[in-house]
């Protein structure tokens, strides 16, 4: 091939790339506007995992990281926050949830923080906890499970909402991404929607922009990232795994309900089989109340994720991990998983032709 044909091709080639990452970022723009990122993508809070090392790495390589609050009391949140800032001056964002007995106090803990955004997790949020956010000043994202809930988010002060599927790691509702997408998206213009669940490369990210959605959430990607803090054998694991080895918890009898949540299989989850049963079977012959059955159920996975994250218990511990687990491969750095959605997505606009020059045609 001549020379200059050949240094014509590579130009092309530029070109069509750079092309390619401006139509990505343009169908990106509300999310990275709304978020003040360079890319529309969130880092999922992950109990545990989301602490000032993810999250700020997130953050540092243009995405959005989430501190997930969890059980934490008020006075450790506002030291993981300040120990994140000291990591990052890009924006992240704090995930409480809304059962949280001091839900007030942790926002306030924010608000002095000067966090931006906050994420009310696990359930409608009360007015009381929506007005506390939008009184600070601070942007309030909420998880709607349906297009009606989402209208209402909306009308309660909901400055962004994020859908996510059944495929996500941790507690899910029943109906998948790619339905909750067709459902919600085409309706809702008011506020920016991220979309989560089972999102684990950058054509998916991709379909999802161009159906509407503002950015995405990702979780189980960044879960076994190098920045991540879980145990060795935690990672292991998520490489390890297939998307079926992440499975919802099985609730065994409609009288005792189960709150489903997807992780993978493991010596726990059969525990879990055989504790329900025994304590129906108590429950049945009288020697404990329902309530009290109820509450053992509950109080099963009390501590479960802490002992698979942290100290690397993965044969009893909690393994939360989404469908998306199939698409870890190795641990890598968060600024190469946030690449490689990127280059994906980038990817498949260049192949497509959008930003083909005229040398090309
Ligand atoms: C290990 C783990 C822990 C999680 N903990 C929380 C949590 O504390 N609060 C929350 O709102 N979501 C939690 N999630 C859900 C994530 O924030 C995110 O929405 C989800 O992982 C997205 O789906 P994906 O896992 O398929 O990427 C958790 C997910 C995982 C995998």
């Amino acid at each position: 091939m001549p020379d200059t044909l050949q240094s014509d091709l590579a130009s092309d080639a530029v070109a069509s790339d750079a092309l390619a990452r401006a139509e990505f970022d343009r169908l990106s723009v509300r999310g990275r506007a709304f978020l003040g990122t360079r890319y529309a993508i969130l880092g999922g809070a992950m109990s545990w995992l989301s602490e000032r090392h993810l999250v700020s790495s997130i953050s540092n390589a243009g995405g959005f990281g989430v501190i997930a609050c969890g059980s934490m009391p008020p006075a450790a949140l506002a030291a993981e926050i300040a120990a994140t800032q000291a990591l990052t001056d890009r924006p992240f964002g704090v995930n409480l949830i809304t059962m949280h007995p001091d839900l007030l106090d942790l926002i306030r803990v924010c608000r002095e923080a000067k966090v931006g955004h906050v994420v009310l997790a696990g359930g409608l949020p009360r007015g009381e906890a929506v007005r506390a956010v939008k009184e600070a000043g601070m942007r309030l994202i909420c998880f709607a499970p349906a297009l009606v809930l989402a209208k209402r988010l909306i009308r309660g002060g909901a400055d962004a909402l994020i859908i996510e599927g059944s495929e996500a790691g941790g507690h899910i509702g029943p109906v998948s991404l790619g339905v909750l997408a067709q459902e919600i998206l085409p309706y809702i213009d008011e506020v920016p929607v991220f979309v989560a669940g089972g999102i684990g490369r950058g054509e998916a990210l991709l379909a999802f922009l161009e159906m509407g959605a503002a950015g995405a959430q990702v979780g189980t990607r960044f879960a076994a990232a190098s920045e991540s803090i879980a145990h060795p054998r935690f990672k292991q694991a998520f490489i390890g795994a297939r998307a079926r080895d992440a499975l919802p918890s099985v609730q065994l009898d409609p009288r005792f309900p189960v709150i489903p949540v997807r992780g993978l299989a493991n010596h726990g989850t059969e525990r879990f089989m055989a504790h329900q049963a025994d304590v129906i079977a108590q429950v049945m012959s009288g020697a404990i109340t329902r309530e009290q059955g109820q509450l053992s159920i509950e109080h099963f996975w009390a501590g479960a994720l802490r002992r698979a994250v942290i100290d690397g218990d993965v044969e009893n511990g909690s393994l939360m991990a989404g469908q998306s687990v199939g698409m870890v491969s190795a641990e890598q750095p968060v600024a190469d998983i946030i690449g490689e959605l990127v280059d994906q997505a980038c990817d498949v606009l260049s192949r497509r032709g959008t930003g083909r020059t005229t040398r090309l045609v």
